[in-house]
């Protein structure tokens, strides 16, 4: 595993990194278990983790996972979003229908239409930063995390005296290592701008914005991206446009992505990500060992700028 070391929190850590928002939810805890092992196994070592993810039980299988291994992985948590409340027949029926729903697209987005998955915001107060750190903690079964980041922070919280002192207080404390933002492009640019106490900023990789990784970089921030194969599809369209068009998939096959349509276009999307944040972590859900394998072919390799420049001469 290419090995980067984070500007902003000066630990070395994988280039790739396991995106925890659906263990416990979307993927048993017993699949979830067995796919830390997995990227652990394989030098994953970042873990980015949130008090909603899994709708509450991410956090907990993590700092189960992790019992032993704490000092050789980093873990950013976050505070601002709690799980939906879930009744204990809701969450039975969810558990029950879990096999059905990974089968079927129009069931998962009927599950998130119908509003049980959404995460509830929560003003952000000097106590629920306190409170919130204290309780990811417990359940991460860890005296300290790497990361403690704004959860979908709206830019104006970033300027308020009362949360900025109390980062600097939980800093001090030696609960927090560093302090991040979360959220999306907008909030990263917000966070440069603070300076200090914010060392991280976390975003999805913005479409059209390939450069905000290196301005970050500039800027002496670690860097996290995420959201590389496009929850809004990316990866769909692509694996389409490929299928459709031979010329197109001949292209990709002469710059080294081969396979199925599906494959290489997964392939180029995780080569650009790689490759536009060279120096900080880039972030994938990686339950199936599938997903791991593909990713880890090019998290072992140096970042290639030829990706990006592929990705913007096919439109992407
Ligand atoms: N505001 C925030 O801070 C924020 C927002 C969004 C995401 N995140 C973080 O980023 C993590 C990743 O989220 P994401 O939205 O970027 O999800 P993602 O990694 O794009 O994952 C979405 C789907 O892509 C699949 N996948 C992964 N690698 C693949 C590959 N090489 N080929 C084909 N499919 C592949 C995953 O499969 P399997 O998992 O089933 O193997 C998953 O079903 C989250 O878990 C969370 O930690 C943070």
């Amino acid at each position: 595993m290419r090995e980067v070391t984070l500007a902003g929190l000066g630990a070395t850590t994988s280039c790739l990194g396991f995106g925890c928002a659906s263990l416990g939810s979307r993927v048993s805890e017993a699949l979830s278990v067995r796919a830390l092992a997995r990227a652990h196994a394989h030098g994953v070592r970042w873990f980015d983790v949130a008090p909603a993810y899994g709708a509450g039980a991410a956090e907990p299988i993590l700092g189960a996972f992790l019992q032993g291994r704490r000092a050789d992985v980093q873990i950013c948590t976050k505070v601002g979003l709690l799980p939906p409340a879930q009744s204990a027949p809701v969450h039975l029926v969810r558990s029950l229908l879990r096999p059905a729903v990974a089968l079927a697209r129009p069931l998962r987005a009927a599950i998130r239409w119908s509003g049980t998955t959404a995460n509830l915001r929560v003003p952000l107060t000097p106590d629920l930063l306190r409170n919130s750190l204290d309780r990811s903690l417990n359940r991460l079964r860890t005296d300290y995390v790497d990361v403690y980041a704004l959860h979908n922070a709206d830019p104006d919280d970033l300027k308020r005296d009362d949360i900025l002192r109390t980062f600097e207080d939980l800093l001090a404390s030696g609960k927090v290592r560093t302090v991040g933002v979360a959220a999306d492009a907008a909030a990263a640019r917000a966070a440069l701008a603070c300076g200090t106490p914010f060392g991280l900023v976390q975003f999805a990789q913005p479409q059209g914005a390939d450069d905000l990784a290196a301005v970050v970089r500039a800027a002496g921030v670690g860097c996290v991206t995420h959201t590389v194969f496009g929850v809004a599809g990316q990866l769909a369209r692509l694996t389409a446009r490929l299928k459709a068009n031979d010329a197109l998939q001949a292209r990709l096959v002469d710059a080294g992505y081969g396979g199925t349509p599906e494959e290489a276009a997964a392939a180029l999307l995780m080569a650009r990500a790689l490759a536009c944040n060279p120096a900080g972590v880039v972030l994938a859900s990686m339950a199936s060992e599938r997903s791991l394998l593909r990713n880890l072919a090019f998290a072992n390799s140096p970042p290639d700028p030829a990706a990006i420049a592929l990705c913007n001469a096919i439109g992407l």
